[in-house]
């Protein structure tokens, strides 16, 4: 049990996390998911290209009008920019709260393809060693997978038990706990089984989060949107993403959740942009709702940037400017013409200026 001096601390994380106009920026892939985004711009996957990356994105001027939490990877948390600040010293004169991937990656559950997470084994070590280097929430991610049989009950239930476990572990450690159950958009799957799967999901979730008395009011929901598979070939309008995501929430989500961040998952960036708008239009919600993305943040930077120290205001601006339509999305103020007032073309006369 957490006692309520924490929570109200908790709680006050949370809510600067969801802050209305705001939202996270996940920079935590490992390195083998970095070495893939590197081996598009064909970039050489070194610590010291990693730490370029990661000083593009988290030095992009302002940015902490758009962004309130970025999550770091173990290796990131560590290092510094190129002048010798720490990042996590860089994220807080921005006003950024630093958060840390905690989990371990995938492992094989069963013969049929899905996985569960591993990391519980010395969490509360990692997680004391992340609090003093200034972290103040964690995310772990699980992922379900749709397939033939799939999800499975057994698959469902043991990562709602590993996620109530972390999320508990960080909560008596101080930190706030991103739940991430990811029903993952890989297959030629319809909206409704999408649907029903995050539907089971997260109803597995908040029961084992009940029975582990984790507090609703310092926890942050990091989940999917409901879509169809991104094999299927079918398109869905953002208000049916809007529509069968919030019915999904509003059976099975308690109020007293602080909040809740998407991920993109593979979206594009303007659709993942365009889903989270259309979540704002469809009336009052008891939850704030904002982003939790990579890719959909991150994808025109890394084009823009390629690796070389010449096109880093381009790309930090090509940054900005998604950090602020994702922003607008997040209070419904979003529209795609504001898109039209933006291309790379520009971002190169404002960087140099
Ligand atoms: O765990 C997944 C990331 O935090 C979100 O990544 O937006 O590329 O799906 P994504």
């Amino acid at each position: 049990m957490i006692n309520q001096s924490k929570i109200e601390e908790l709680n006050k994380i949370a809510k600067q996390m969801v802050t209305p106009g705001k939202g996270l920026l996940a920079a935590d892939e490992s390195m083998n998911t970095v070495g893939k985004r590197f081996s598009a711009i064909s970039l050489e996957n070194t610590e010291d290209n990693r730490r370029s990356f990661r000083e593009m994105l988290l030095t992009a001027p302002g940015e902490g009008q758009y962004i309130s939490g970025v999550i770091l990877f173990d290796e990131t948390i560590k290092q510094k920019t190129g002048s010798g600040k720490s990042f996590v010293e860089v994220l807080k004169e921005e006003g950024i709260l630093p958060g840390i991937k905690v989990d371990q990656g995938l492992v094989d559950f069963g013969t049929a393809g899905e996985k569960t997470t591993k990391g519980l084994e010395g969490l509360a070590g990692r997680l004391s060693e992340y609090a003093a280097l200034g972290a103040k929430f964690c995310k772990w991610r699980a992922v379900i997978t749709i397939g033939q049989g799939m999800p499975t009950d057994e698959n469902i239930r043991q990562n709602a038990k590993d996620l109530a476990a972390y999320a508990l572990e960080c909560q008596k450690a101080g930190l706030v706990p991103m739940v991430e159950p990811e029903v993952l958009l890989d297959g030629n799957h319809t909206i409704q089984q999408c649907e029903v799967a995050s539907e089971k999901i997260l109803t597995a979730l908040f029961e084992e989060i009940k029975n582990k008395a984790v507090a609703l009011e310092g926890l942050i929901l990091k989940t999917n949107m409901v879509l169809p598979g991104k094999d299927s070939g079918v398109k869905v309008m953002p208000e049916e993403v809007a529509e069968a995501t919030l019915r999904v929430f509003k059976k099975v989500l308690p109020n007293s959740l602080a909040g809740i961040a998407f991920l993109s998952g593979g979206q594009g960036e303007q659709e993942a942009t365009a889903n989270l708008n259309a979540m704002h239009l469809a009336g009052s919600l008891p939850w704030p709702i904002t982003f939790s993305y990579a890719r959909a943040l991150q994808d025109g930077a890394t084009k823009a940037w390629q690796g070389k120290p010449e096109n880093l205001s381009v790309a930090q601006n090509v940054f900005l400017h998604r950090a602020k339509m994702n922003s607008l999305a997040s209070l419904g103020k979003y529209s795609t013409d504001m898109e039209k007032d933006f291309n790379v073309s520009e971002a190169e006369s404002v960087s140099q200026d």
